[in-house]
């Protein structure tokens, strides 16, 4: 068999499918549109609706080399020869064209014809009695019937997850021969040694899994197969694991060099480079395509990866962040034709830094924690990790439980999951207190009695801000009533209406409604219910308003203008932030009212003031060319095709909105935007902020709001300089001399007390003999510790041995600080021990060393009764 590099058998697939007449699709991202699923775990999962029939394929059938992350099988990663967390899937799929036929004896004419391997050593499974697979590959190939081998549901039935497409499979096996023989008598196709390897599966999707279990005929009969290029490419190349083939070794090599070692010399040191080679795979491929670390969902398996990664690095001698080296390795093996890892290279290394020093700082400290809990629990002939010790892992130290898992495993411990579930349940609970929930004044049922009734409420605001319409439904109070008058709120659906509901982080509109009876209703707010729109307002003007009345709904203009502005801007604005940032900064959120725009995207740290002021440039810029947006109404398809995010998501319905700032931003988006660009007027961004981890917030405004806050800026900025009697050139380096000149006073002043308290002190401290020590009782007025310091110093200078014993009473509270100079403390004063009884009868607490001693108590009404037996305590001590 011909030597090929990994690179040439994913062009080689490819190239033989398109020969075929399938259409070569680009991987698709490891993110699949679809909520059932963290990851895209095959190369099916992004057409699942081409599977399931809900929309219709572009082409009969298709070739893709697909990114892959699978994460059920993680602690076996770096273990064994052939795990992997990211991997590469090689397959072809057909909707309706061809089937088991064609897909079985194509397979085999790539394996055999283009790619070499030996017929002889091969084998094929099938579902126990799937005949025509067993006629394709009987008849169409002719592989005799010992080679064919039937098993039941377990092995050869592939399910993408509890719900959506399945089917039959038939697998195509590899004997790697005696060599890798595990020596059991049952070895044959189908162990899991390392023999018979499986190499390609070929699924014929015939069936829709429903979460009940029970099986749904598809529409029509796939195919979906996939063959792992990592694995093939070991067979290729003949070597031993996945990672020994070129698509690993330059990995491999990397880590080796850099901790000194030689690969295959060391069990235990060859997994730690084998789990770094695979995780720097999925935390940068990850990363490319937007996943950021997270505490949940996606970006919780790249964080839980990454620290794994991270522990195993400590394992082989490297200390902090080290993923990001391998980014030039990976672009090297990848780079074509993954150029998403070019393209995000400065974003994926800065985050792999970023959140690799983050976990280093705590490591050391929770790997410590661990190693003496281990060994306490060794020392108790205990085997079980408390969760407490867990959680305590988790929660401060940042380990995820599955790390603290597979540590514990490493040492023969298990661990108290539910211990561990339950502290956390506790602490959620903790965090969850005190926040109510806000309840409408309506009950649900009512609404849905409502959207049962009435037809849905037809929107006619895209092009129009005024509009008739009929009083359908009048609610207040919790029940439908035939009338309203003025006084309290209550809500209206009309038949039609030009007022937006809120939508999107668009806030509803605002306006009147003006009855036909010369009523005039004051609509405030506009939310949606189901199908219905729901104006909720007051009546303002006349008697009464009535179901059944003909009204003409006014939208206030000025302030929907505000909110098109705000709304236009936020796509300009999630644009300008992916092209500053990278592409993967996605929106998180957003929110889009009169007054300005908060926009939420995924990113991991601060915006720096440079990035900020590039933003609102490339923002602005796009206002003043005040291009025409274009808004159509399309298939998703087609929106797709037009560069719109959002691939195969069920969310929409067959027709969706695609609003475009030509040449800039294009986004699926049901709300309201300008005609132009230029009618934003002028956008600025008035702060950025964190909201939880990877998430970041801006908020902006524009139009008469942004001049707003440029106005507010201006005028406090002049405020500023005529007080300072500045202007701009030389506005800092005045303000820089005020504070200077500020501290040197603040010094002066400093001394000047000092002195003072000095002199004070001399006048209050009162001087006694106790047993041949002199006492020296002050009652002083400083509130700050250091003088008070200062004055005992003086205070002991002045004769020997001594105690000196200072009090400050303030706003009911008295604090004493006890000083006792070396020849007092010979003689066996402890000013520690003094201040600590001092105190409790204070009612507070304190203590020190015998030298120097502080503390106190509310009850400054005692001092006195304290000063007495300050002085009884200092004999006691001198007798001693
Ligand atoms: N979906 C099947 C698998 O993942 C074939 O591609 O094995």
């Amino acid at each position: 068999m011909k030597y090929r590099s990994g690179k040439e058998i994913r062009d080689l697939f490819v190239k033989f499918w398109v020969g075929k007449g399938s259409r070569h699709y680009p991987s698709f991202s490891l993110t699949p549109d679809d909520p059932s699923l963290l990851f895209t775990i095959a190369g099916m999962v992004p057409f699942k609706a081409y599977y399931l029939g809900i929309r219709t394929p572009e082409a009969p059938h298709a070739v893709t080399c697909q990114k892959c992350v699978r994460t059920n099988d993680i602690e076996n990663v770096g273990r064994t020869a052939r795990h992997h967390t990211f991997f590469e899937m090689l397959g072809n799929f057909a909707w309706g064209s061809y089937f088991k036929r064609e897909a079985i004896t194509w397979a085999w004419e790539f394996l055999t014809e283009v790619i070499g391997l030996d017929s002889s050593k091969m084998y094929a499974s099938i579902y126990q009695d799937d005949q025509e697979a067993n006629d394709a590959w009987r008849g169409s190939v002719g592989l005799s019937e010992s080679r064919i081998l039937r098993f039941g549901r377990d092995e050869n039935y592939w399910f993408m997850g509890e719900r959506g497409p399945c089917g039959p499979c038939s697998e195509i096996y590899y004997d790697r021969g005696e060599k890798c023989d595990c020596g059991s008598l049952n070895c044959g196709v189908g162990c899991d040694c390392d023999r018979y390897m499986e190499i390609w599966n070929l699924v014929f999707t015939q069936y829709d899994r429903q979460q009940d279990g029970t099986l749904i005929p598809l529409p029509r009969s796939n195919i979906d197969t996939g063959m792992g290029l990592e694995r093939l490419t070991s067979l290729v190349q003949g070597v031993e694991t996945d990672y020994e083939s070129d698509l690993f070794m330059p990995l491999i090599t990397h880590t080796c060099a850099r901790a000194g070692v030689r690969y295959g010399e060391c069990a235990k040191r060859d997994m730690a480079v084998r789990v770094i080679a695979d995780h720097a795979r999925s935390v940068a491929f990850m990363l490319a395509d937007g996943i950021l670390p997270a505490n949940d969902g996606p970006g919780y398996v790249l964080r839980r990866l990454l620290r794994r990664a991270a522990r195993y690095g400590r394992l082989l001698g490297f200390e902090g962040g080290f993923l990001h080296e391998y980014l030039p390795i990976l672009i090297e093996v990848m780079g074509d034709p993954y150029r998403e890892l070019i393209e995000q290279r400065l974003t994926i290394e800065k985050i792999m830094e970023v959140e690799e020093s983050r976990f280093a700082k705590t490591l050391a400290q929770g790997t410590e924690l661990f190693e003496a809990e281990a060994a306490r629990l060794r020392g108790e002939r205990r085997m079980v990790l408390s969760g407490d010790v867990a959680f305590a892992l988790y929660d401060t130290y940042g380990f995820p439980l599955e790390l603290t898992l597979e540590m514990a495993e490493e040492q023969g411990l298990s661990v108290d999951k539910e211990g561990f579930e339950e502290a956390m349940k506790a602490q959620r609970q903790r965090a969850r207190a005190g926040s109510k929930q806000k309840k409408s004044a309506l009950t649900g049922d009512l609404y849905t009695e409502l959207e049962n009734e009435l037809p849905p409420t037809v929107f006619t605001g895209y092009a129009a801000h005024s509009g008739e319409g009929k009083i359908l439904a009048l609610l207040a109070g919790g029940v439908q009533v035939e009338w309203v008058d003025t006084g309290a709120e209550f809500e209206v659906v009309l038949d039609a209406t030009p007022f937006y509901a809120e939508r999107g982080g668009q806030v509803g509109d605002a306006g009147k409604l003006y009855v036909e009876n010369k009523a005039v209703i004051k609509v405030l707010d506009t939310t949606p219910q189901g199908k219905l729109i729901i104006h909720k307002g007051k009546l303002t003007e006349g008697a009464r308003a009535a179901v059944g009345m003909g009204v003409r709904a006014q939208v206030d203009d000025e302030r929907r203008a505000a909110v098109r502005r705000n709304h236009t801007a936020t796509h300009l604005l999630h644009e300008a932030l992916s092209r500053v940032l990278g592409g993967h900064v996605r929106q998180a959120g957003s929110l889009v009212t009169d007054r300005l725009l908060r926009f939420d995207y995924t990113h991991h740290e601060a915006l720096s003031r440079e990035q900020i002021e590039k933003v609102e440039e490339i923002v602005n810029v796009h206002v003043l060319a005040d291009t025409v947006l274009d808004v159509v109404e399309c298939s998703l398809d087609e929106a797709r095709a037009r560069g719109a995010k959002a691939l195969f998501d069920e969310k929409y319905g067959e027709v969706v909105r695609v609003v475009t700032a030509p040449g800039f931003s294009v986004e699926l988006c049901g709300g309201l935007h300008v005609r132009a660009t230029g009618e934003v007027g002028l956008f600025k961004i008035l702060r950025e902020e964190s909201v939880g981890s990877g998430t970041r917030r801006v908020v902006a405004v524009t139009g008469m709001n942004a001049l707003g806050a440029f106005q507010r800026a201006s005028r406090l900025a002049n405020q500023v300089m005529e007080r300072l009697s500045a202007d701009e050139s030389n506005l800092t380096s005045k303000t820089e001399a005020l504070l200077e000149e500020l501290r040197r006073l603040q010094r002066q002043v400093q001394e000047v007390r000092l002195k003072e308290l000095a002199q004070d002190a001399e006048r209050v401290f009162q001087r006694k003999d106790v047993g041949g020590v002199i006492l020296q009782t002050g009652r002083l007025t400083s509130t700050q510790p250091e003088m008070l310091r200062d004055v005992g110093d003086r205070a002991k200078g002045r004769c020997s041995p001594t105690v000196v014993v200072m009090s400050v009473v303030e706003e009911g509270e008295c604090r004493l600080t006890v000083m006792a100079d070396d020849a007092a403390v010979k003689r066996g004063v402890n000013a520690g021990a003094l201040v600590k009884e001092a105190a409790a009868l204070l009612g507070g607490r304190g203590g020190g060393r015998p030298g120097i001693a502080q503390g106190g108590g509310r009850d400054a009404a005692r001092l006195d009764e304290v000063l007495v037996k300050i002085e009884t305590l200092l004999e006691g001590q001198l007798n001693k």
